[in-house]
């Protein structure tokens, strides 16, 4: 039966102990602290430790944001993980997120829209509950950008951080509230503005062209730039005219944290008071398909949602790609004090033959641990003293509330 609407739930968020701050990239590279602040508004941005993966922080979020929902790990019907950084190209990371909640019953896919993702996959998760087809639908967006950037390209490397944020999408048989307006778009012209040359079919991974970084994110940062600023407000007006609404109905702005002047720009061109546009880019830089269900969280969480209003999310990336979704909320926002019982550990079962390489670039590791030992510390697995990525001597099966190795933050 087709429910009346779809309505957000659940929402929560998850980010890594690890800080990397401006004057920590300004001993790497030829930066400073008062160049980023100026051309980006970000201060620091979150590392994530050895011990996690895509799929571990987007598992907690997760387990969050189903918190939050008041329900049980086995209500989701569907995951859909928004990511640019797959714990593995194959299989998904939404697979692993699935283990790592302790979820038995639901489907679960990889959204890839790189920034946008999350956008993309809330817009599907709508389609798939007002459809009838699933009643509790989760969607992730996690990112652990930090392994793939080259960290001499002062151009890239000050942008990212890691980090994950989820939504439940739940199906309502009270009429209105949830999405009420959308705009996906995706522009081809921009392909090569963002992109990591090497890895896909198009030039397998290999000692060539790893030799040239081309695992590596690469950007035209002021094509991207001028792309943003005309994209974001173009897209957000849109969603609002499906809406039927106009930008004075809008309560809050949630939108994509890449770069401050960006946000503000767009406010400016959509003649919107900065009062009204949650920003948190300060504390967590670009954190790509998390950045908005991260500020939503926490926009949620610190007052600035109430019942009855009118919320747009709006994301611009790599694609290029571009969407923006309207929002009836309809949550209790006090609902969100559910997620301070889920404690920040999550994992995912590793093959018993499987050893993986250090996977913290060397150039963070030694900063974060000079600063903070415990933040990349290795998590304790039963059996094994060895340091280096967790090598469990049998699979790991992770549980929600019993997690063998045990990951602190
Ligand atoms: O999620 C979507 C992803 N991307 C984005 O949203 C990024 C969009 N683009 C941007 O945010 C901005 O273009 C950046 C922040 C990346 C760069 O800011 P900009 O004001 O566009 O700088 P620019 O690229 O025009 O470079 C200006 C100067 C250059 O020096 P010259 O050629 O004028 O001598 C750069 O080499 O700044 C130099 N520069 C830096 N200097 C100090 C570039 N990066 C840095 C740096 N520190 N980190």
């Amino acid at each position: 039966m087709q429910p009346r609407s779809a309505r957000i739930t659940g929402w929560g968020m998850y980010a890594p102990e690890g800080v990397l701050t401006n004057e920590d990239l300004a001993r790497l590279v030829d930066t400073s602290d008062e160049w980023i602040f100026t051309r980006t508004g970000i201060r620091e941005r979150r590392v994530a430790a050895p011990h996690e993966t895509a799929a571990t922080m987007g598992a907690i979020a997760a387990k969050r944001a189903i918190a939050t929902a008041g329900l049980e790990a086995d209500d989701i019907d569907m995951i859909l993980l928004a990511t640019c950084t797959p714990d593995y190209w194959l299989p998904s990371t939404a697979a692993f997120v699935k283990e790592a909640i302790g979820n038995r019953r639901a489907a679960a896919m990889d959204v890839s829209a790189a920034c946008s993702g999350f956008v993309y996959g809330f817009a599907t998760a709508d389609a798939m509950v007002r459809s009838g087809m699933y009643r509790h639908v989760l969607v992730i967006g996690s990112e652990l950008l930090t392994r793939f950037l080259d960290f001499t390209d002062r151009s890239t490397c000050i942008l990212f951080g890691d980090g994950a944020g989820a939504v439940v999408l739940s199906a309502s048989d009270e009429p209105g509230g949830g999405m009420l307006g959308a705009e996906l778009t995706t522009d081809p012209e921009g392909a090569y503005f963002i992109w990591m040359p090497s890895g896909g079919s198009a030039s397998p991974p290999s000692a060539q062209t790893v030799s040239r970084g081309e695992h590596y994110i690469r950007m035209e940062g002021r094509e991207t730039y001028r792309y943003a600023t005309k994209t974001l407000a173009s897209t957000a007006v849109t969603a609002i005219e499906r809406a039927g609404l106009t930008q004075d109905d809008i309560a809050l702005f949630v939108p994509h944290q890449a770069n401050l002047r960006i946000i503000e720009f767009v406010a400016r061109s959509m003649g919107i008071d900065m009062g009204r546009v949650y920003v948190n880019v300060e504390r967590y830089g670009n954190t790509s398909a998390a950045s908005v269900p991260i500020a939503l969280a926490e926009a949620v969480d610190s007052g600035r949602v109430q019942i009855g209003d009118n919320i747009v999310f709006v994301a611009f990336g790599a694609g290029f790609t571009s969407g923006a979704a309207v929002v009836e909320w309809t949550a209790d926002p006090a609902n969100g004090v559910r997620a301070r019982a889920v404690v920040p550990t999550a994992s995912v079962h590793l093959p018993a033959d499987w050893r993986a390489a250090a996977p913290v670039p060397p150039e963070l590791a030694d900063i974060l641990a000079r600063r903070n030992g415990s933040a990349l510390a290795e998590p304790e697995v039963p059996g094994s003293s060895q340091r280096g990525a967790p090598e469990p001597a049998e699979p790991v099966r992770a549980a929600s509330g019993s997690v063998p190795p045990k990951v602190t933050a």
